[in-house]
């Protein structure tokens, strides 16, 4: 359960940053975790109680003290990016590694437009860098309006290629507007997609149909999965990487403060904006966290401090 509570400021050690946090978001991971879905995930992050007790990965703030070690950051730089798997973010104050997954927001950009890039951002690169993306190729978003989706649909534009993204009637106008060059409606019935066709296919909400997305892929396509598979598609991707040369790849993403500085300077380009669905305050995050639980937020849901 997720309460407010007062806790004493954290104090920067040797390599450390205190932040002081104005934004984050409430992603789809926080909510997993906190379920948890699936259950094993307690077996890393505690199985009585948290192991970190403050949720919250996306970091939007200013660096109010640095520890004695650091070198990169100062005070009053704000930067953006990722805590990682010990969390904290969901407070006025966290205490990150200079190491961690970072960069300072580009001049100009909001600190709530801050926290909507890191989450989808990282993941949507570290997949399509999975898929190996190269300029020309088809590439399907599988759940193009999401976090990841909507980070992936630029991503794969940025990388020169030819994108379809799939979701569901209301987000087909902002999922051309990020740059979609065909966008399919999945509320239409199945989704038919023509055989040997696209070079990735990238489900980011673990919906798409396993067997249609494995033959529209080409000879040597990819089919890449943001969220954990079932038993049965594990087996299956197993067997379809074994008899073809077509590749079924999932797995937990690592991140670094490269995968920031590639996000930044998209953002500055132009090629990379942020999605916001809705804004929240501190109070306001088991309602967010309700509300991401439905599975259907456009972008981020994104929390002020
Ligand atoms: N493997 C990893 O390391 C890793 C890393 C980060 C996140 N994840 C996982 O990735 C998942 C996605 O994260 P996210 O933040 O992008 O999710 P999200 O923002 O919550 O996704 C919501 C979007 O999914 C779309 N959607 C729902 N049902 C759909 C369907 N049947 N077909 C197509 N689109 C559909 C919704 O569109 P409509 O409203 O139009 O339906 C909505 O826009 C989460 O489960 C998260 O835990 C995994």
């Amino acid at each position: 359960m997720l309460q407010l509570k007062e806790v004493p400021r954290p104090e920067p050690q040797g390599n450390e940053l205190l932040i002081r946090m104005r934004a984050t978001s409430v992603t789809a991971g926080e909510v997993r975790l906190r379920k948890p879905d699936p259950f094993a995930v307690r077996f890393a992050f505690g199985l009585t109680r948290p192991k970190y007790p403050i949720l919250g990965v996306v970091v939007a703030g200013v660096v109010e003290a640095v520890g004695a070690n650091v070198t990169m950051y100062k005070a009053g730089d704000e930067v953006f990016g990722s805590a990682g798997m010990t969390f904290g973010t969901y407070a006025e104050y966290v205490c990150v590694p200079e190491s961690a997954t970072l960069a300072t927001i580009p001049h100009g950009m909001s600190f709530e437009d801050a926290a909507a890039i890191p989450f989808g951002g990282t993941t949507a690169r570290w997949f399509l860098k999975k898929g190996n993306i190269q300029s020309g190729q088809r590439v399907m978003i599988y759940g193009a309006s999401g976090a990841i989706g909507t980070s992936a649909v630029q991503l794969a534009k940025h990388f020169g290629a030819h994108v379809t993204g799939v979701c569901s009637t209301t987000n087909l106008e902002m999922v051309r507007l990020l740059g979609a060059d065909d966008v399919i409606d999945y509320t239409m019935g199945d989704v038919s997609l023509p055989e040997g066709t696209f070079d990735i296919i990238l489900d980011t909400v673990g919906k798409s149909p396993f067997q249609t997305c494995v033959r529209a892929l080409k000879e040597d396509g990819k089919y890449l999965r943001v969220v954990h598979m079932a038993p049965a598609d594990i087996i299956r991707g197993i067997w379809v990487s074994m008899t073809s040369r077509k590749k079924v790849i999932g797995g937990v993403i690592t991140e670094t403060a490269d995968d920031m500085a590639f996000l930044k300077a998209l953002v500055e380009k132009g090629e990379l904006k942020p999605v916001i669905d809705r804004t929240c305050i501190l109070e306001q995050i088991p309602e967010a966290h309700a509300y991401v639980e439905l599975g259907h937020k456009k972008g981020n849901v994104v929390v002020t401090l």
